[in-house]
């Protein structure tokens, strides 16, 4: 098994103090009307998981689409590929789009305009980690939970080669 060095970068504190935050201001925004989440497989495993908890169970759905541009590459980035989403039924519903990273913003802007195009009643993205990086496009999510700086992270949920997604906590890994 290789072996990589691992830093702590955001506590599991932290993490799940961001998610509780964000469970909030998503009630203030939903009040009482059901939304539909679509999560991004398989990054937003954890974050999604817990968020659905603290939501209210009879205003939330929940479906999801499986994205990839690294898979065994580790870090260096290859084609986007987006499965399962013309499956989904959008029209005339409150969308959450969730994603665990906001990177180029590739993925997340190529879902939103698709998913704008099938005639939401609204669309919302929302991403727990922020890349601070220059970005070629003006594309930005409706919300950010954690600003981080542009390093390649691991943990809760998100993965190097598909490891280390059980971790609780975020770390940075160097490969
Ligand atoms: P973007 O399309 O460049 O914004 O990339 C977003 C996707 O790339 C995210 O959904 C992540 O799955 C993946 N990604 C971006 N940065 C990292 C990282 O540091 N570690 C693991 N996956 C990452
Ligand atoms: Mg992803």
């Amino acid at each position: 098994m290789e072996k990589h060095s691992l830093r702590l970068l955001i506590s599991e504190e932290e993490i799940q103090k961001k998610v509780a935050e964000a469970s909030q201001s998503l009630i203030q925004k939903y009040q009482d009307q059901e939304f539909l989440i679509i999560m991004i497989m398989k990054g937003s495993i954890c974050f999604v998981a817990d968020l659905i908890r603290q939501l209210p169970p009879e205003q939330v759905s929940l479906e999801f689409v499986r994205c990839s541009s690294y898979g065994k590459r580790g870090t260096q980035k290859g084609q986007l590929v987006i499965e399962g989403l013309e499956k989904i039924d959008v029209k005339d519903r409150h969308v959450l789009l969730i994603d665990d990273i906001f990177d180029t913003g590739d993925t997340l802007e190529e879902l939103a305009t698709f998913l704008r195009a099938k005639q939401p009643k609204d669309l919302w993205t929302l991403v727990l980690l922020f890349k601070r990086i220059k970005r070629k496009t003006s594309f930005l999510p409706d919300q950010a939970l954690i600003e981080i700086g542009d390093e390649f992270v691991v943990g809760y949920g998100v993965d190097y080669k598909e490891r280390y997604r059980g971790f609780k906590e975020i770390y940075v890994i160097t490969p």
